[in-house]
């Protein structure tokens, strides 16, 4: 059994302040949630804060791009030791946005993601197709694309989580649907298989992303092939992101 996970990746917001609010309505909500892994991304500047707050919870810590090397001339970068040290245990890589907005490539997701590997942080790597893709059919080859250049070299897949998220449900409230996102994660499910095995395959969470809400995640997580969701804009309200957690599947 695959034990679902609920991250959710506050981006760019949340002042220290802030994010002690928002932890800390959150917990009390889902501290008896045992079945499910639960994950927040704070932004780098609050991670320290909320990793104090959610000391001896049942939440972890995410960091939302980790960069490749240990140390040295690298101004305005984050490695993964300091990730580590600043108390996360998983980091996100390769999110649409850093794709889309700040040039991360196939190339350069793979090398966060075999840095993150190698320091023992589980990775939640993001894939996902443009509207355009989808229209003109493209999305299975696009998600084979960035998964084989996201895991190039990588020959284990237990510290991977992989998120599928459209690039056209993000943030846009035009959710995949139930279906969509399922077709999707068989056909990455597939991939997996075909490359690393039917035991990885069946191992492997892999999670939605792309306007999900507490009104449409009952049914997303009754699909057989979803495993969880990564969830932007509903994660920064301590009571939609508690109902998440808390998800009946229908
Ligand atoms: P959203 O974002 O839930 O606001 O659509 C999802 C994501 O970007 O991970």
């Amino acid at each position: 059994m695959r034990k679902p996970i609920i991250a959710g990746n506050w981006k760019m917001h949340m002042t220290v302040p802030e994010a002690r609010e928002l932890i800390n309505g959150i917990l009390p909500n889902v501290k008896t949630r045992d079945s499910v892994e639960i994950v927040v991304a704070p932004t780098f500047t609050v991670l320290t804060s909320v990793a104090d707050a959610i000391k001896g919870s049942n939440v972890s810590l995410a960091a939302q791009n980790v960069y490749w090397e240990e140390s040295g001339a690298f101004t305005g970068e984050i490695s993964p030791l300091m990730v580590k040290d600043a108390g996360c245990s998983h980091v996100i890589i390769g999110h649409s946005e850093r794709r889309q907005l700040f040039g991360e490539t196939d190339e350069t997701v793979n090398r966060r993601v075999k840095a993150a590997l190698k320091h023992s942080l589980h990775a939640i790597l993001c894939i996902g197709e443009t509207l355009e893709e989808r229209k003109s059919g493209s999305t299975f080859k696009i998600l084979e694309k960035q998964l084989s250049g996201a895991l190039n070299g990588v020959e284990d897949l237990a510290g991977v989580t992989v998120a599928y998220e459209p690039v056209w449900a993000i943030g846009t409230g035009m959710k995949a649907t139930d279906e969509q996102a399922n077709e999707a994660h068989g056909f990455i499910r597939g991939w997996i298989r075909d490359n690393y095995g039917a035991s990885a395959a069946s191992g492997i969470r892999i999670l939605y992303g792309g306007s999900v809400k507490p009104d449409n995640v009952d049914g997303l997580m009754a699909q057989p092939d979803v495993d969880g969701a990564l969830v932007g804009g509903a994660s920064l309200k301590a009571d939609s992101f508690s109902r998440l957690v808390n998800f009946k599947p229908v």
